[in-house]
């Protein structure tokens, strides 16, 4: 079975680091957010297509380099962005049936082969799996029926819309026959344009009480780190040698951090070096970032190569060295 896997959006909420770097790849607990999705897919999964958008050649460059240890990963790059159903038909063809389809930037623990176990279960076109949140007007939002089929589907609703709490969590199974309903070679929305007008071949909605988060935003991507380590699913390790203070920390090659202090809920990327009497917490630090002697860093995302001045107080901000094109 294959994995289609939704890489688009420019990541404007963790600008200037996605100036660089596309938000997928920025990692949290000890690895990129994009191979935290990966890991959802089940055994009967070996093989994902990548519909990339923006820094399409920063991903392929990425999955070269680094290759999955279980996925046969083929990437199909979008001249300009096609949108979530544009992608998906750009990348689609000879995907199998049925298909897993997965956003890029979703932080979870749904578990994929009960929702493939429930999808054959119904006989379903597709299934989606669904997440309970307070506030829905950013997502979309499923009303369900008493088998959960999915009756109506309305994406980034108004709350007074709104027929449910249930929104769509970025994780499904399609037949393949649904590219078909996908015109080619525009930009379509998959959840406005396409999902409405197919809910009548029964599509099914998988309810899933678990954790979850769509890391797009600062405070979102470090809750997401905090799930993902006090889920068991972050690469934790012990402190960097000569450090003190509590994990979780992962902890990536070539670290220096000797008189360094850590608070939890912490990503060093390869080459970081943190400096006598500094502090680092609930925070992540790109590849070959510097904290300065006797600064502090928390809940912020560092970018690769940043260095903060000795003493320097660094809350809640999002730094790099990369610029705007
Ligand atoms: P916000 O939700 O507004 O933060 O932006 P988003 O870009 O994440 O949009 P959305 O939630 O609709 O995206 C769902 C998934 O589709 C995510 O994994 C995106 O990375 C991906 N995506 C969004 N736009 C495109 C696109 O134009 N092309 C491709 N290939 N993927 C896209």
């Amino acid at each position: 079975m294959q994995a289609l896997v939704l890489i688009g959006g420019f990541g404007t909420r963790l600008r200037p680091v996605t100036y660089d770097l596309p938000k997928q790849l920025i990692p949290i607990a000890g690895k990129p957010m994009l191979y935290h999705a990966l890991d959802l897919l089940p055994r009967e999964v070996d093989r994902a297509v990548f519909a990339t958008g923006y820094k399409a050649d920063v991903i392929a460059e990425y999955v070269r380099a680094h290759p999955h240890p279980r996925l046969a990963i083929r990437t199909v790059p979008e001249a300009e962005p096609l949108g979530t159903g544009g992608g998906m038909r750009n990348a689609g063809d000879g995907i199998g049936d049925p298909f897993v389809l997965l956003n890029s930037d979703v932080i979870s623990d749904v578990n994929v082969t009960a929702l493939l176990a429930f999808h054959r279960e119904r006989q379903a076109y597709g299934t989606m799996y669904l997440h309970e949140v307070e506030d829905v007007r950013p997502y979309g939002v499923a009303a369900l029926d008493a088998r959960d089929r999915i009756e109506r589907f309305v994406e980034k609703p108004e709350p007074a819309d709104a027929p449910s709490r249930w929104i769509n969590a970025g994780v499904h199974v399609w037949a393949e026959s649904v590219l078909e309903q996908i015109p080619r070679g525009r930009p379509v929305s998959f959840e406005r344009e396409i999902v409405p007008g197919i809910l009548d071949r029964g599509v099914y909605g998988f309810r899933s009480h678990g954790y979850w988060e769509d890391a797009g935003t600062p405070e979102r991507l470090l809750h997401a780190q905090r799930l993902l380590f006090d889920g068991g699913r972050g690469g934790a390790s012990p402190l960097p040698s000569g450090a003190s203070g509590t994990g979780p920390v992962a902890v990536g090659r070539g670290v220096s951090a000797d008189g360094g202090s850590f608070g939890p809920y912490v990503t060093l990327s390869d080459g970081v070096s943190v400096r006598a009497g500094a502090h680092v917490e609930n925070s992540v630090l790109l590849e070959g970032a510097v904290v300065g002697a006797g600064a502090t860093v928390r809940n912020s995302i560092i970018g690769p190569n940043f260095e903060i001045p000795p003493g320097r107080h660094v809350l809640d901000a999002v730094l790099a060295n990369a610029r705007p094109p």
